[in-house]
């Protein structure tokens, strides 16, 4: 049985790759430091699963312990690295937090790993790296961008950490998955998305102000350059997401890899703007949702969305949750939240 390290196990994705891992076979052990999660979601991976994942909690940017991990535990056979800070307003305010967290995690992950001999990672990357393209929909060979915040710059930053190391290191692959727009939760609504304070994020704004706890919505913009004026994005289902780790990790330790780095994007290939995602919140769950149009987001892209074809052909990948359903499964996660009927 190959026993993989999930780090940010406990957290949005994390927790849904940890399910589909284990329901595919594979041991999981989490690292967490549980600063944007709770320990209760092991207990409810082993709900889903019938299978309690182990579970350690410290701080991956301490590079004596990332060592130490390794040292105790010789069976692990591969990494997924989700744990990161990720709101991008903040990263704005605290950059030296974010750069120092976020790299020192991977690269003392990557040090590790050659030490250790552990040969397979899964990287958490984000379309946030294409910044606003100029041709859509974006393929994997679509230049990337400068970042337009530091939280996005270490996504970048990071890929080209991992691309360098396995140039040098050439026993060592390494993968990542660009992410377009994770939403929605578990169809068991015992894991989902639990962001602290005010959501910056648009699907649990909207589940959060249908449950009565925001006034209304307030879309940021209608006079961009988009059919409705709203702007666009690839909202993927975080249970097909996570799916996507599993065909990773199996491709690289059956060796199917191509080369020892590799990038796919990770979307459904399908636009939706802001008020089509509204209008289909509303149709899938009856729900009236409250909302305004105010002024523009600063740092919003217009625009983007993926060109899945690399990853629908080479990792045999493709998104399949309908968003209606994606975004019961969210308004369900909520209400099991906050103790609605
Ligand atoms: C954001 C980040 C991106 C990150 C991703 C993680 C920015 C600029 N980008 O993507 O780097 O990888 O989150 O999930 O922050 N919207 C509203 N009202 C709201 C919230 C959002 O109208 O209350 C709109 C936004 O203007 C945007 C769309 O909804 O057009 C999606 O926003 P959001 O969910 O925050 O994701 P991104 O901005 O695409």
């Amino acid at each position: 049985m190959s026993k993989i390290l999930v780090t940010g196990g406990t957290g949005f994705i994390g927790s849904h790759t940890v399910v589909e891992l284990q329901e595919a076979g594979y041991d999981v052990i989490i690292v967490d430091d549980l600063s944007n999660s709770k320990a209760e979601v092991v207990d409810n991976i082993e709900k889903i699963t019938g299978k309690r994942p182990e579970f350690e909690n410290f701080d991956l940017s301490n590079r004596a312990d990332v060592l130490n991990f390794f040292l105790r535990h010789k069976d692990i056979d591969a990494v997924i690295h989700f744990a990161a800070f990720k709101a991008v307003g903040e990263s704005v305010y605290k950059p030296l937090e974010y750069y120092r967290n976020n790299l020192n995690s991977l690269m003392n992950i990557l040090e590790s790993m050659k030490f250790a001999g552990v040969r397979n990672l899964v990287f958490s990357s984000s379309c946030t790296v294409y910044g606003q393209p100029e041709k859509l929909p974006v393929t994997e060979s679509t230049p990337r961008l400068p970042a337009e915040s530091p939280y996005g710059n270490t996504k970048t930053v990071n890929e080209d950490i991992i691309r360098d190391f396995c140039a040098a290191e050439k026993e060592i692959n390494g993968l990542a998955l660009r992410y377009f727009n994770p939403i929605g939760a578990h169809p068991s609504s015992l894991i989902g998305e639990s962001p602290v304070g005010v959501p910056n994020n648009l699907v649990p704004y909207i589940t959060q102000t249908a449950a009565g706890i925001r006034k209304e919505l307030s879309i940021f913009g209608n006079d961009y350059d988009t059919p409705d004026g709203t702007p666009i994005r690839d909202y993927i289902d975080v249970v097909d997401l996570s799916k996507a780790h599993v065909v990773a990790i199996r491709r690289l330790m059956e060796g199917k890899n191509k080369s020892n780095y590799e990038f796919f994007n990770v979307g459904t290939g399908r636009g939706l703007s802001v008020l089509e995602l509204v209008n289909a919140f509303k149709k899938s769950t009856g729900v009236d949702l409250p909302y305004k149009i105010v002024g523009r987001r600063a740092g919003d892209i217009v625009k983007i969305w993926a060109d899945t074809t690399l990853a629908n052909t080479e990792l045999g990948w493709k998104a399949e949750v309908p968003i209606e359903q994606t975004l019961l499964n969210a308004w369900n996660w909520e209400k099991k939240c906050r103790g609605i009927r």
